[in-house]
């Protein structure tokens, strides 16, 4: 199978840790680089994260770079009270590796690497400020990437911040408006309408044990606070996992159903952060996204236990199926 070439834009964070773990084992992806932004947690912790991640996967070959320590315009503010004060559940996990950051920053690298290739696709996994500035940088960046798939926004389920703000764009909703104005090229948001409907309930905890004893020992270490998190929050036994999700999409384009829009951002105000998803095209405007709406949990779980399970994808679905798990 001919690997697709993916450059993971992340701010790990628990589910980010979770999305690289299934990118960068899935046979079918060659994941050139990871790029650090500020979000869940501060940039060098994020980036730490992503170490953390490599070595566990015995691939500290991938480059990795820091980008934006702060939003564009907005002050910062961490999902720590969500991801724990490490962004990896207060789990204790210990980096072992002295490996380092590449020199360039983020934006840098991503404006240099699309001048040159055009045979790679960007998924944004954390708040678009490191995208925003490469753009700056490169205006033909949009143009000369194959796909950008972007975690964040929502269209009819209420946010994760405020009653219409999802955490990413919240968090640096002018990085997001500038991406969604000037990319130039369809953004795939996979929000909140979907990314709700991936639960990690204990039922699959507990299957994943009987699997792989020891990636199911690590994901329940990182997702533990996580899960405290979204009983008290949401009053939901497991936590949403939103950010394989993207991965997900980006491998199987059918996976989640939706439609073509027009969205802006709304910058300021109470709605600030909010996805503006013109669905009935109020604007007149040709449509700069792809909006994800339906997904099936089931399909998803397929795959992305498969792939960090390393378990045959046949088995998984149809234990999945009579064990009405996913
Ligand atoms: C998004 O915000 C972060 O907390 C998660 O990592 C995910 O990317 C969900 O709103
Ligand atoms: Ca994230």
């Amino acid at each position: 199978m001919k690997k697709r070439k993916i450059i993971i834009d992340c701010d790990p964070g628990i589910d980010d840790s979770l999305a690289l773990l299934y990118a960068i084992q899935h046979p079918g992806l060659e994941v050139a680089a990871l790029t650090v932004t500020a979000g869940n947690v501060p940039v060098e912790l994020g980036a730490d994260n992503a170490f953390k991640i490599l070595e566990r996967l015995n691939r500290l070959d991938i480059p990795v770079y820091a980008g934006a320590d702060r939003p564009l315009v907005r002050d910062f503010v961490s999902a720590q009270d969500t991801h724990g004060m490490d962004g990896l559940g207060d789990g204790s996990i210990k980096r072992r590796s002295a490996a380092t950051l590449q020199p360039e920053t983020a934006s840098d690298f991503l404006a240099a690497y699309f001048r040159e290739q055009q045979d790679t696709s960007l998924i944004a996994l954390g708040p678009l400020t490191n995208i925003a500035q490469a753009l700056r940088k490169n205006p033909l960046l949009g143009q000369h990437m194959e796909r950008f798939v972007s975690m964040g926004g929502s269209y009819k389920s209420h946010g994760n911040c405020s009653p219409v703000a999802e955490y990413n764009y919240w968090c640096d909703p002018h990085a997001a408006q500038e991406v969604y104005q000037k990319l130039g090229r369809k953004i795939e948001m996979i929000g909140l309408d979907v990314t709700r409907q991936i639960v990690l309930t204990p039922n699959l905890l507990e299957y994943m044990h009987f699997i792989q004893p020891e990636v199911a020992a690590f994901v329940r270490t990182i997702t533990r606070f996580y899960w405290d998190f979204h009983w008290k929050y949401e009053h939901i036994i497991g936590c949403v996992i939103n950010d394989p999700l993207a991965v997900a999409h980006f491998l199987h384009e059918d996976l989640c159903q939706g439609f073509d829009a027009f969205v802006d951002l709304a910058t300021e105000g109470p709605a600030l952060g909010q996805t503006v998803v013109d669905a009935y095209d109020f604007y007149h405007r040709p449509a700069n996204a792809f909006i994800a709406q339906e997904v099936s949990s089931q399909l998803f779980f397929q795959d992305f236990l498969a792939v960090i399970l390393e378990a045959p994808q046949e088995m998984i679905a149809q234990d999945l199926r009579t064990l009405q798990l996913g």
